[in-house]
């Protein structure tokens, strides 16, 4: 289970990111972040892993608390916890399984990553994981040969092969178009629930994040204000999310 309990961040003085965040999520569970821009989401992701140093609170991962690990602790928590990204941080000219066989890193000495040494087993799950991604054909393409949607596959396949209890995504099908954005958000959903796993997005589309996701966190200047299961999620309550009218976007 993952933990965030009074999670505060300021990045200025008396400008507060993020205020007193608090929520838990059991594994199996697709929580969906929304929330205007600016609102805090991206600083809570990165918190969640600790790219970046929050001010307090505590971030619990199966009980152990992330902000108070040492080094080697926090090594091993990272290697828990995948992050799957907007614009898919792949390594363009390498192939797709050797991109997904860089989830792996996380367990090698720099020596043996840097040569790409990696066990016939590790080949063989990469491979496994294209299949459920749908890529096993693209094996041996160039990253820089797919889509949008093929490479945002990819990057999940690459979250997937560390064995996360957690993944994080960062708005990610922000840049895809409907189709493969759908494709993604079902891909998720279904992963989430077969690795038992617990998926965080940060999500702009609130109409995908209602059909995707079991559950959604609205995030407005830095404060939750609502953490609903998706079917509660009503015009009135995104009204207090968002300052201009955008519920059409429900339809
Ligand atoms: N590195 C940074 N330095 C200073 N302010 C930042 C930094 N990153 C984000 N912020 C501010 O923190 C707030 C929340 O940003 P962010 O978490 O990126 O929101 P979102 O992902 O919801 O768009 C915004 O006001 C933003 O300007
Ligand atoms: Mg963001």
């Amino acid at each position: 289970m993952l933990e965030v309990k009074h999670l505060e961040k300021s990045y200025q003085k008396d400008k507060p990111a993020l205020t007193d965040i608090n929520f838990s999520v059991e594994p199996g569970t697709f929580v969906a972040i929304i929330g205007p821009s600016g609102a805090g989401k991206t600083t809570i992701l990165r918190s969640l892993n600790q790219l970046i140093k929050d001010d307090g609170g505590q971030i619990l991962l199966d009980g152990g608390d992330l902000r108070t690990a040492n080094k080697t602790q926090l090594r091993g928590y990272r290697r828990q916890i995948g992050m799957v990204f907007q614009n898919y941080n792949l390594v363009e000219r390498l192939t797709v399984i050797e991109n997904v066989l860089h989830g792996r890193l996380g367990y090698k000495s720099t020596l043996a990553g840097m040569f790409g040494r990696y066990t016939e087993a590790e080949k063989q799950e990469a491979m496994t994981l294209l299949e459920k991604v749908g890529l096993e054909e693209f094996a041996l393409r160039r990253c820089s040969e797919l889509s949008g949607g093929q490479k945002q596959r990819v990057g999940i396949a690459r979250s997937l092969i560390q064995h996360p209890k957690v993944i994080l995504c960062d708005e990610p099908i922000a840049s895809l178009d409907p189709a493969s954005s759908q494709t993604v958000m079902q891909l998720l959903k279904d992963l989430t629930t077969e690795f038992n796993i617990i998926c965080i997005a940060n999500l702009h589309q609130i109409g995908l994040a209602k059909d995707y996701a079991d559950r959604i966190i609205g995030i407005r200047h830095g404060k939750m204000v609502f953490d609903e299961d998706s079917d509660m999620l009503s015009e009135e309550i995104l009204e207090t999310l968002y300052d201009q009218n955008v519920t059409e976007e429900l339809n």
